[in-house]
């Protein structure tokens, strides 16, 4: 898989690119990642992006052709489709299972807003999704764009090692996981479920998938009860 990021602070992106399984899934091929400056695509001689909002109001706007022209341009080097995604506090919520849903994809082009936002006209014309990652306003779409590449990226085959799998963590079929325990057997008089010691693998099963429907009931009665995220 490809993934392109359009920001304003490409400086942002290196340190949570080159570490853990990310770092890791870049160095085995099984995902591209390209940051690039959108001052690049500026047609300011001072390589400015924004400007003062029609109709008055405080800060910024990032202004639409930047957006457009680096899409188009990043068009010309591939012949994928690529899903142009727009992050913003305003779109559809990310799950783990629209994150499964892009995985699935071959081609990723996220946009970063900063300031007051972007020019609506990147979000009509130019995004063919909009998404955030909560209901809260951070400054720049920067650290939205890593949390989805990082929730993308360890779903692609290969990212994760033999080891660890995607398959019984938390989201999965609607529910969390269910409790992890690793030595020592007692810490401070709270002692390992006698059930995972016992050797008894199907038993150990049947009380983690128990476990998992007893937290999510009391944890999330929402991801319990609603409804089936069919993507995930
Ligand atoms: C300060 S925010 C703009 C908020 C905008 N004025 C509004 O009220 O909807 C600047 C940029 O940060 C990003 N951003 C902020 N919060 C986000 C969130 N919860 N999810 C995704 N992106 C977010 C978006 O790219 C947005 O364009």
């Amino acid at each position: 898989m490809r993934i392109d990021l359009l920001t304003l602070f490409p400086e942002m992106f290196p340190p949570i690119l080159g570490a853990s399984i990310i770092k890791r899934a870049i160095l085995k091929k099984v995902v591209e990642v390209r940051v690039h400056d959108l001052r690049d695509w500026s047609r300011d001689k001072h390589q400015k992006v924004d400007d003062r909002p029609y109709g008055g109001g405080p800060g910024m706007v990032m202004r639409p052709e930047p957006f457009f022209d680096a899409v188009a341009d990043l068009k010309k080097q591939n012949s994928l489709e690529p899903r142009v995604i727009l992050l913003s506090p305003q779109g559809e919520r990310l799950t783990q299972g629209k994150a499964a849903e892009l995985a699935r994809r071959p081609w990723l082009i996220l946009l970063c807003g900063h300031y007051e936002g972007v020019d609506e006209r990147v979000r009509i014309g130019l995004a063919q999704e909009e998404l955030s990652i909560g209901d809260y306003v951070l400054t720049c779409g920067e650290l939205p764009a890593m949390v989805l590449v990082d929730s993308v990226a360890r779903l692609l085959p290969g990212s994760l090692g033999d080891e660890q799998s995607p398959e019984e963590e938390s989201f999965q079929g609607n529910l969390l996981e269910y409790p992890q325990y690793t030595r020592p057997e007692d810490y401070r008089g709270l002692r390992v479920p006698e059930i995972l010691l016992s050797g008894d693998h199907e038993a150990v099963a049947e009380w983690r998938r128990l476990q998992a429907l007893r937290r999510t009931i009391v944890k999330r009665p929402d991801l319990f009860y609603g409804p089936a995220d069919s993507s995930a």
